[in-house]
């Protein structure tokens, strides 16, 4: 294989892929170069050239029909050994849940790793090294698809159902001198316009640093500071609004607080505290002239608000 492999997942996964892909490759040569040789070999030499009667060989035929059906029985049963291990977590995986929004991913940790708190992260999933963990998803709008290909992983995130994945996470040879590895999250199912953005990062880290990382989650999700607000910024918000004037699906934030913004009804609003907290947690209520609300409401905690607030105060 030719991507990084960091799951249990992909040391199942890859093994059958790669004798899948040579008995192909071996297969094409062998027919392929047969082919090449017999037209050359027996072309027609003049007119006088007749093809004398050929019977029917029932060994070759035997042949030719057995091994591939072999070999489809092989690919099968190899196809559902695997599958069955993918569908059946361990009893003692880590349960994380997972929530994807047009166009953001949201990871809630269970409680027993956030000291009796559920502590989330916004894009970045942390990862504990040779931990079964199981995700367990749900959309909050349409149907994402979960693909991290280092772990072999993907999944449809849909509205009205939860579906998992479940995998073990390593950390890759590439990157194992790092002591942590660090894997692309794409959204593999078409989902509106910034699809192509909807990009995370997994990240794997042995226990003491996911341990460490938990722990800066926690002290994290208290603070209000212009910092933290960047932080949601960059994960939540970055994909549909610019900080520079440029208009994406949603406004730029230039020189947004205390604006007054033109709304679709024609009617003006300063952009205060009030009109901040109401677009983040209701943004269908005031939508500025010339855009489609598209935005979900978004699952923050008022520390998190104020912490954005207190951001947006800065984007001069
Ligand atoms: Cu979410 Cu594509």
């Amino acid at each position: 294989m030719y991507i990084e492999a960091a799951s249990n997942i992909a040391q199942i996964v890859d093994p059958i892929m790669n004798l899948i892909n040579w008995i192909s490759i071996i297969s094409i040569v062998l027919i392929m170069g047969t082919a090449i040789y017999f037209a050359i070999r027996y072309r027609r030499r003049g007119p006088n050239d007749i093809t004398s009667r050929t019977e029917g060989s029932l060994l070759f035929e035997t042949i030719w029909t057995a091994v591939p059906t072999l070999l489809c029985v092989m690919f099968f049963l190899l196809g559902l050994s695997s599958f069955r291990q993918m569908r059946e977590a361990p009893e003692n995986s880590m349960e994380i849940r997972v929530s994807s929004a047009q166009w953001a991913w949201e990871f809630q940790y269970p409680e027993s790793v956030g000291g009796g708190k559920v502590l989330k992260s916004y894009n970045t999933l942390y990862l504990e090294e040779n931990q079964p963990t199981k995700l367990i998803m749900k959309s909050q709008d349409v149907i994402h698809s979960f693909f991290v290909p280092a772990f072999r992983v993907k999944e449809d995130i849909v509205a009205n159902i939860f579906t998992y994945v479940w995998f073990t996470p390593l950390i890759s040879e590439e990157q194992a001198a790092t002591g942590r590895g660090e894997y692309n999250i794409f959204c593999a199912e078409y989902c509106g316009r910034n699809h192509s953005a909807m990009i995370g990062k997994a990240v794997v880290l042995k226990p003491a640093a996911f341990k460490k990382q938990m722990d800066e989650l926690d002290a994290e999700s208290g603070v209000v500071d212009a910092a933290s607000g960047k932080k949601i910024f960059d994960s939540n918000c970055k994909s549909c609004h610019t900080l520079t004037g440029i208009k994406l699906v949603g406004p730029s934030f230039k020189g947004l607080w205390s604006a007054t913004r033109t709304l679709e009804d024609g009617t003006t609003v300063t952009a205060d505290e009030n009109y901040i907290r109401d677009s983040l947690l209701n943004p269908g209520k005031q939508v500025v002239k010339g855009f489609v609300n598209l935005m979900p409401p978004q699952a923050l905690s008022e520390e998190q608000i104020l912490s954005i607030i207190e951001f947006l105060k800065t984007v001069k």
